[in-house]
């Protein structure tokens, strides 16, 4: 096990050669946000532009569409219409997009059980056709991890041909394992690696002190971040990072790792600013901005 240290985030970080191009630093296609979850979708798209992807395009319905575009006018559209229970069907994704995407987010916002068993029924048919037959890597996050639990409970996680991160809160990986959440806080490491195993996959068990944990026995803790995170949104936030430094050729479990620490660290400088509890989640982009000022 290591700690994850500022070195090792920037060396795995590689400048941004002189010569490149947007096609250098991938394509992230999110497939993210839903009417009641709005900010979800936006918060993800900005985190993926905010950490150097080259291309980000955000896969939603109409009224998700209309907010994250007049909010952030780098992201593309591609927009879909809402199936019988609110939710994305796959077939509104068209084939084209899927394949110019490099990396694939899939989750924050989709809305899920809490919505109605329809709209769950919907979330887990988009995961569970979209990562198969996906040539690229891809990141599962929150409502995402809730279709691949049950999907995984009805005999198969869905893999992309790529690698694939999974990034769930103990809550999420209660449902994805069948273990109590306080089971899995008592032995995070060891979980998050016991997993990362079985589901040949990246597992980020969130919390303070995030543990990333790599199929090959890998795995790292992360020092930075405070409980000004601990509100609705640091996780989409997240996740959009993580598919960023991904679509920029970070191999999966470098690109989790700086992920993780360096959204920490933008809220470590967040509350020095806000506090705790006067910080958000929006807040952590000009504080990362400061980070790659320093480093870049
Ligand atoms: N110290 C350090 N980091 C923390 C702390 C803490 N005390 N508390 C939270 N964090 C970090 C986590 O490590 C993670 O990166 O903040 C992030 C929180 O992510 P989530 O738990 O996924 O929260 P988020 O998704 O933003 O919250 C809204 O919760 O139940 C779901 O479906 C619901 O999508 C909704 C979501
Ligand atoms: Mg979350």
């Amino acid at each position: 096990m290591m700690i994850t240290s500022e070195e090792f985030v920037w060396r795995a970080i590689p400048p941004r050669p002189r010569s490149s191009h947007k096609g250098t630093f991938g394509s992230v296609l999110a497939v993210a946000g839903s009417a009641s979850y709005r900010g979800a979708a936006a918060l993800a798209v900005e985190g993926a532009l905010r950490t150097g992807a080259g291309i980000v395009t955000l896969a939603s319905v109409e009224p998700v569409l209309a907010a994250v575009s007049a909010r952030l006018p780098e992201c593309c559209l591609c927009p879909c219409e809402a199936g019988a229970a609110g939710g994305i069907a796959p077939e509104n994704i068209p084939r084209i997009q899927r394949q110019k995407a490099t990396v694939l987010l899939l989750g924050p916002g989709l809305g899920y059980t809490v919505q109605s068993a329809a709209r769950a029924a919907e979330t887990r048919m988009l995961a569970g056709t979209l990562l198969p037959g996906f040539a690229g890597s891809a990141v599962l996050d929150a409502d995402g991890l809730n279709a691949a639990a049950d999907l995984l409970q009805a005999g198969k996680l869905p893999h992309p041909q790529g690698d694939l991160i999974l990034t769930p809160h103990p809550g999420e990986m209660a449902r994805l394992t069948g273990c109590s959440a306080a089971d899995i806080n008592a032995d995070r490491e060891g979980t998050a690696l016991r997993f990362a195993k079985a589901w040949d996959a990246v597992v980020v068990l969130k919390g303070a002190r995030t543990v990333i944990a790599a199929p090959d026995g890998r795995c790292a803790v992360n020092p930075t971040g405070n409980p000004g995170l601990a509100r609705g949104g640091s996780g989409d936030v997240l996740a959009g990072m993580t598919s960023a430094l991904l679509a920029c050729k970070l191999p999966a479990f470098e690109a989790a790792v700086c992920a993780v620490y360096l959204h920490g660290a933008a809220a470590d400088c967040a509350a020095a600013k806000h506090g705790e509890a006067g910080m958000l989640p929006h807040d952590l982009f000009a504080e990362l901005g400061g980070l790659f000022a320093a480093n870049g």
